[in-house]
């Protein structure tokens, strides 16, 4: 482990001295033909190798339906040439929402979703010739539900003595077996309003990832790994069947929770800090014998206090301790799990992340990667709000303007933790610096915040 620092970088040969002074396997390549390379998605194909991962802005209308500002980040994904979108978190139950304003898709509302999704494609085949393959992600928010106001209503797998703080309720196998079908119509509704495909989400730990780890849960859903997998694989089992074969089934789950045996997955027994690769990999085979045709890997839990694990920073949110990991040890962890994931998938696309801290040198450190297969696609998260055009001005001017580029300061991770509607408070501080300041304010005399100055 390596001192933590922030981003210093002007030229290739600086970041490029670092990673080896780091003595790390993160590579770089200034052939960028590998990015624009379409890749096939189950029967589609997306029109190139960049992808949005989902960025949830917690800014839908109320009866989850996009907002103004929902349009607005999904008209600017679009018109930026990913070859395709990874939409946010969107709640399959109200009770398992992460915040009231979570986006729902539901019979009463999905005109407005396929509404959205039309005017999304047409800006993008205006702009760009082409429009992206668009994925829904459909969520239970579990241990991190809050559906109304500021009261969290934690639905939780097991009760995990190091996250816990006393008003869990933990799930019934009724529940759960109930929930498989909430799923389904989500997903069926999804396919009626357009999009290409939706995730079952199993990361972050959110009710799924959490059953990925519920080595002390009694039951059908508890204990060993067939019983810990059941519900992800049931219920891709079940979307599977109720789309059909020209619907993509997707997850983003986490390889590799860094959290202690026995309440985490892909950690070693005896070393939480340690990848165990075995689960992972028979849950990466297992998903795909049953239909999943798109992953993303992802890591961590980011509302614990190693955050960096999920999304590398140069400054943490409030309460989170500076890591004892330099920000590229963080990557190269992320780089490392991608590949044991693509490697375990064969033909099967990945989208591989934490990308968004190597800002300018994004586009280096993708086509290595996707040169080596070490991943299927380059994910572009807290990038994609910061800096939508991205892969349009690599297209067109060759390169990414370190001007525009996120600089990872988790304000965008502050607002969310405030209550907040997020986005870019950088690159798009006309829109979010009023609201950061508007919720931080709320937040430090709601929770009697101690504010050191700086
Ligand atoms: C504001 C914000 C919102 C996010 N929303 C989601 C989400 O809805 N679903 C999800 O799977 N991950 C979400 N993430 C995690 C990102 O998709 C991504 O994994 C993480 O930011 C690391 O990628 P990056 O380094 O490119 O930002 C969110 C992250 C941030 C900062
Ligand atoms: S607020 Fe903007 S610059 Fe800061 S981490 Fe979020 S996306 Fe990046």
């Amino acid at each position: 482990m390596s001192k933590h620092e922030t981003f210093s970088f002007k030229t290739l040969e600086e970041i490029q001295d670092k990673i080896k002074n780091l003595g790390l396997d993160i590579r770089l390549d200034n052939d960028f033909s590998p990015l624009f390379k379409p890749r096939k998605v189950g029967s589609k194909i997306a029109p190139n190798s960049m992808a949005t991962l989902p960025m949830e802005g917690c800014d839908s209308n109320t009866d989850g339906s996009p907002s103004e500002l929902v349009y607005e980040r999904y008209k600017k994904a679009a018109a930026g040439g990913y070859g395709l979108i990874w939409w946010e978190a969107n709640a399959v139950v109200e009770e398992g929402k992460a915040n009231e304003l979570q986006m729902m898709l539901t019979a009463s509302n999905q005109s407005k979703f396929a509404d959205l999704l039309k005017e999304v494609n047409k800006i993008a085949e205006e702009r760009n010739g082409y429009r992206p393959l668009h994925i829904l992600q459909l969520t239970h928010s579990g241990r991190y539900s809050r559906p109304e106001g500021h009261i969290s209503r934690p639905l939780v797998a097991y009760n995990d003595p190091i996250l816990d703080k006393g008003n869990e309720i933990v799930v019934t196998d009724e529940y759960l077996d109930s929930l498989i079908g909430r799923y389904v119509y989500s997903a069926k509704l999804a396919q009626e309003v357009g999009f290409d495909g939706v995730d079952i989400k199993g990361c972050h730990r959110y009710l799924i990832n959490e059953l990925l780890a519920s080595h002390t849960r009694e039951g059908k859903y508890g204990g060993s790994f067939e019983n810990r997998s059941r519900f992800l694989i049931e219920t891709i089992k079940a979307v599977k069947k109720a789309v059909g074969k020209d619907f993509i089934v997707a997850s983003r789950f986490n390889v590799f929770d860094a959290h202690p045996y026995p309440y985490g997955f892909g950690s070693d027994h005896d070393d939480m800090w340690k990848f165990d690769p075995s689960e992972p990999v028979k849950l990466v085979k297992l998903m795909i014998e049953n239909g999943v045709e798109l992953l993303s890997n992802s890591a961590g839990n980011p509302y614990y206090i190693y955050p960096q694990v999920t999304r590398p920073f140069d400054k943490s949110s409030y309460g989170i301790p500076i890591p004892d990991e330099h920000p590229l040890e963080s990557i190269e962890r992320l780089f490392k799990l991608t590949e044991v994931v693509q490697k375990a998938a064969g033909d099967v696309p990945v989208v591989g992340n934490g990308y968004s801290w190597l800002r300018q040198f994004i586009p280096y450190v993708g086509s290595a990667n996707l040169k080596a297969q070490r991943c299927s696609f380059v994910g572009f998260g807290r990038s994609s709000l910061a800096y939508p055009d991205g892969p349009y001005d690599l297209i067109h001017q060759g390169y990414m303007d370190p001007k525009k580029c996120c600089i990872s300061c988790s304000l965008c991770t502050q607002i969310m933790r405030d209550h907040g509607t997020t986005g870019c408070v950088v690159r798009n501080s006309k829109v979010y610096m009023p609201l950061y300041k508007k919720f931080n304010a709320e937040a430090v005399k709601r929770e009697n915040r101690i504010v050191k100055e700086e």
